[in-house]
């Protein structure tokens, strides 16, 4: 199987090297294949080559079986023109890749209910939310632009979808409530948003094929007090692209912390995106303190969910859960009475988990 391998920028070398140790374990213990190419996007691709996300990287991650991504950005490329931040090369993979589904559960480690800013009665115990984020389309890829000069100068962005687009993603999300529990919650802003209103009509027409499914609606304002109120009555969300952007990181702090979330980005007959919900967290680069477990459970996730195999992403799973009931923890999760590890201690425990 072949894994394109991007580091990108910040903590995302750091992180990647944890990842490529989990899969030589996988590989060792299920005997299977793993060959890794290592391609620029991101930051670094901008100083090698001027451009984020550089045409070679783009072949390389079509030709693959999955890619596999650490982090880009930083306050380098902060002040680039929209085109060429390193953000742009995301979103250029995600929508070159067609990768318009995007899954990102959260799902809370009962050991680590106390790292929660919520308190652990809200939690409950196994709390398990999957947010379904639209990837390629609404407000991050609407026309956008500016104008004008001075106080009269003027900016703007707009987010359109399709009706074809709201289908399939809420094809996704009718799909994965009927694996789980049958309740599927339609996030929009339909009080205001004209592309709200087609979404909801569409989602709603779509539901007709799915009667199992109870399908709700919430508006977005609503479903961000909501998340933090009362957690436990979501199971599934979808979402368009900017709204599930930023429900999916705060329903990452109902598990305790940003560095435990991994995400899938997947399309139709494409290599599928793996990579952590957060950010490239310049700070702590190369100090060896970022939390690994995001990236290492986006690898379980792409052996779920493009290499078919269930157990060895139930291994990664349970390895993970081992090291957090053994006490160790890296700094964004850490509590009084836990050891304070570091990065590549963390990817060696989960390893030897395995
Ligand atoms: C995410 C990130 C990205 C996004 C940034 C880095 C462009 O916040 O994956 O959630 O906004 O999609
Ligand atoms: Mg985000």
């Amino acid at each position: 199987m072949k894994i394109a391998l991007i580091p990108g920028d910040g903590i995302g070398p750091d992180i990647i090297d944890q990842a490529v140790k989990v899969l030589d374990a996988i590989s060792r213990k299920y005997n299977v294949k793993f060959s890794f190419e290592e391609v620029l996007m991101g930051g670094v691709a901008i100083d090698k080559t001027g451009v984020p996300l550089p045409e070679e990287t783009m072949d390389i991650c079509k030709n693959s079986d999955a890619v596999l991504l650490g982090a880009v950005g930083g306050d380098e490329w902060d002040n680039l023109p929209g085109h060429l931040r390193p953000e742009a090369g995301l979103l250029g993979l995600r929508k070159g890749l067609g990768a318009f589904a995007n899954l990102r559960p959260a799902i809370l480690f009962p050991q680590l209910k106390n790292a929660s800013t919520l308190k652990p009665e809200v939690l409950g115990d196994g709390l398990d939310i999957m947010v379904i984020r639209e990837l390629t389309g609404g407000l991050y890829f609407g026309e956008k632009g500016r104008e004008g000069e001075g106080t009269e100068e003027r900016a703007w962005d707009t987010l359109p979808y399709t009706y074809s687009e709201i289908e399939r993603i809420a094809r996704v999300g009718f799909e994965l409530a009927m694996k789980r529990k049958k309740k599927l919650m339609s996030v929009d802003k339909a009080n205001i948003l004209e592309s709200s209103r087609l979404w909801r009509e569409v989602v709603t027409k779509i539901a007709k094929d799915y009667e199992e499914v109870t399908l709700s609606h919430m508006y977005v304002d609503n479903a961000a007090m909501q998340l933090i109120r009362n957690p436990k009555q979501f199971d599934v969300i979808v979402t368009e692209n900017m709204f599930g952007d930023i429900l999916s990181d705060e329903a990452s702090m109902l598990t305790g912390s940003l560095g435990m979330l991994p995400s899938a980005s997947l399309g139709k007959g494409t290599p599928g995106i793996y990579e952590p919900i957060h950010g490239s967290a310049p700070q702590i680069a190369g100090q060896d303190k970022a939390n690994p477990i995001a990236m290492i459970m986006s690898v379980a996730m792409m052996l779920r969910h493009s290499f078919d195999m269930e157990q060895g992403a139930l291994a990664i799973e349970r390895a993970v859960s081992k090291v957090l009931d053994k006490g160790y923890r890296t700094g964004d999760i850490m509590e009084d009475g836990k050891e304070l590890i570091g990065t590549n201690k963390m990817g060696d425990l989960i390893v030897a988990e395995i």
